[in-house]
């Protein structure tokens, strides 16, 4: 993967104004109290060592998505209190995405951001996927670098891409095959095996000629999950299932409907919502003979206890094997945590969507745009400020 500009190619910082795009975009309860912290804990390395170099700092996020004009619903308030704590010298600017210019790219946006300021940092990994103007726009006006989140997803989801250690091994979960195809195709390519859980099995499952009862299937994608299946890479897929029954409401033990665990083909009626214990197990041996693990999306509905036993013996195989180990951001992260296990994986990445499209396509629009600066070291908007006696270009 090509390399992206790091901090230490600003040159001296002291006395300077950074603007530092972070993706602050963090869970809220009630809209008022933050849920998990940890994408604001991991922008710190970043901003204290700006902060340490003499520079003034000013961050901005995007946090949900309100429409383009001011919504105090996403207010960045619980935000910045939060910051305060943690690095209070550092201003936080209003949700970017109360401009209709930011998802919108638009140039006029990114010139207005990178007024007053004498560099860009991006460090804002999980939001790198999206060509927004905060995103690619400053770059162009100004000395650029990746923030040190941002290189470490680079460095090391990029290292999947470019030299694993094998063998290499991909646990996919989550909802719809269509959601990741892109993803699995990539996979396919790059990967010793494919480990399939989660209601994307089921596709799968129904491609292979099982009955998936009333579980999630997506009936376009079979054909494709087939052509898949006959294709060099093994994939696995779970050989038993745990299933709910007719009348059960996932989340709710107390609205009835049995649980059972069932073989790959789920009766009428019934609901697969769980890989089953034997495919854990076999799950969980894939991985502990794995070089290197990439995992993203649950194996099951964990969020409800009666089906978190293959995410959570997927999460204990993570932890126990001596294979690198690379959870994807979202639901496997958050599965991660809920299962203790966050802090025995190698890494865990901040974004969801970014790192999919990075192992995907092993490039984003934010990193692109901060190369694109940095190759050129000059460039028409940059040319003409610098004519101007405007922002610093080198
Ligand atoms: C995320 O949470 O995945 C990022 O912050 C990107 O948010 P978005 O999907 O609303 O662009």
């Amino acid at each position: 993967m090509l390399p992206v500009p790091c901090l230490e190619d600003l040159g001296a910082l002291e006395g300077r104004s950074v603007l530092v795009r972070v993706d602050f975009n963090v869970p809220l309860t009630n809209g008022t109290e933050i849920a998990d912290d940890l994408r604001i804990r991991a922008a710190l390395p970043t901003l204290r060592w700006l902060l340490a170099r003499g520079a003034t700092v000013t961050a901005c996020t995007h946090l949900g998505r309100p429409k383009g004009r001011p919504d105090p619903r996403y207010s960045v308030q619980p935000v910045r209190r939060r910051l305060e704590e943690l690095a209070a010298e550092v201003e936080l600017l209003e949700n970017l995405r109360f401009e209709p210019g930011e998802t919108a790219n638009d140039p006029g946006l990114a010139e207005r951001l990178v007024e007053g300021h004498d560099a860009y940092v991006n460090d804002a990994f999980g939001a790198s996927h999206r060509a927004h103007a905060s995103i690619v726009g400053p770059p162009r006006w100004l000395p650029s670098a990746a923030g040190r989140l941002l290189a470490r997803e680079v460095e090391v989801l990029g290292g999947l891409r470019d030299a694993p250690r094998r063998p290499f091994v991909a646990v996919l979960g989550g909802a719809k095959v269509s959601d990741k195809l892109g993803v699995i195709d990539a996979l396919l390519e790059m990967v010793d095996a494919l480990v399939i859980g989660g209601a994307m099995c089921f596709t799968f499952l129904k491609a292979r000629g099982h009955r998936v009862g009333a579980s999630l299937c997506e009936e376009s994608m079979v054909d494709h999950c087939r052509e898949l299946l006959d294709g060099p890479t093994p994939i696995h897929l779970p050989y038993d299932l745990t299933a709910l029954g007719p009348g059960g409401v996932l989340g709710d033990p107390a609205a009835g409907g049995d649980v059972r665990q069932v073989g790959a083909d789920v009766p009428d009626g019934w609901m697969g919502v769980d890989i089953g214990p034997g495919s854990a197990a076999q799950f969980g041996d894939v991985i502990h003979e794995a070089g290197t693990v990439f995992w993203n999306g649950p194996m099951g509905v964990f969020e409800d206890p009666r089906f978190g036993g293959g995410t959570g013996a997927v999460a204990a195989a993570m932890a126990e094997t001596r294979a690198l180990t690379v959870v994807g951001g979202g639901d496997s992260a958050a599965a991660a945590r809920r299962f203790g296990v966050d802090r025995d994986m190698d890494h865990v990445s901040t974004g969801g969507g970014a790192s999919l499209e990075l192992i995907e396509k092993g490039d984003l629009p934010g990193l692109a745009a901060l190369r694109q600066r940095n190759a050129t070291g000059s460039n028409a908007a940059g040319d003409e400020r610098d004519k101007q006696g405007g922002a610093d270009a080198t």
